[in-house]
């Protein structure tokens, strides 16, 4: 895996080059932001949407609003925190990505966590979630932070987008970012194994990051 980019648009200008995915072959564009978070949180999504792929940038239409409120309350801006996706194109009527798409971007989701080092990640939903914590669901694990391997901690949330659909989930939403808020000013670490992990993976022997997140 090439990591070795003095920025992240020149990484992401390689990647969106050197990829197979073939949905590059019918958006508009690929879809990133080119600036490392202050705050070190990370957060991932599923795919571009509409707006997503016609802007370029990620989470600019409806959920991304709601994400922006999300993070007003906790104060914080999307100019703080780093949004990324699982699959750096829009998948056709906004389908959930394939096995095949996502394992096409998954070097490159991997090449921009090298690069941001992040305090914390944040994945939305399950395709996020299953990217980082396997054999899981979002229902039981959201809102709870999990050892990984990397030694990242990973912080799970339900998609924002699933609560435009079901607005019993927006409360929800704002309890975890609180959760979010009071895990960092903590300190944002976890002790080996000092919570329940029902994926198993805080029990497996730790490796190189690098290792890691190149798989
Ligand atoms: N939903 C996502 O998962 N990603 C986006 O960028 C926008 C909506």
């Amino acid at each position: 895996m090439k990591n070795d980019f003095s920025s992240l648009k020149e990484l992401h200008e390689y990647y969106a080059v050197n990829n197979n995915c073939k949905l590059k072959n019918i958006a508009t564009q690929p879809v990133y932001e080119i600036t490392p978070p202050s705050s070190g949180i990370v957060f991932i999504g599923e795919a571009p949407g509409k707006n997503e792929d016609l802007q370029g940038k990620p989470f600019v239409g409806a959920a991304g609003k709601f994400l922006d409120q999300l993070l007003k309350g906790i104060g914080f801006t999307r100019n703080d925190v780093y949004v990324s996706n699982t699959v750096k194109y829009r998948p056709p009527e906004n389908r959930d990505p394939t096995d095949l798409e996502k394992d096409s971007c998954r070097v490159w989701l991997n090449a921009e966590l090298l690069f941001i080092q992040p305090k914390v990640i944040v994945p939305l939903g399950k395709h996020a979630l299953a990217r980082f914590v396997p054999d899981t669901a979002i229902t039981v694990v959201h809102g709870n932070p999990y050892s990984h391997p990397s030694g990242i901690p990973i912080f799970p949330m339900y998609h924002p987008a699933a609560a435009l659909y079901n607005p019993n989930l927006r409360e929800v939403l704002q309890k975890d970012f609180e959760k979010l808020k009071e895990f960092l000013n903590k300190g944002g670490k976890l002790l080996e194994n000092s919570i329940e992990d029902s994926s198993g993976f805080s029990k497996q022997s730790k490796q190189d990051i690098d290792e890691l997140l190149k798989l």
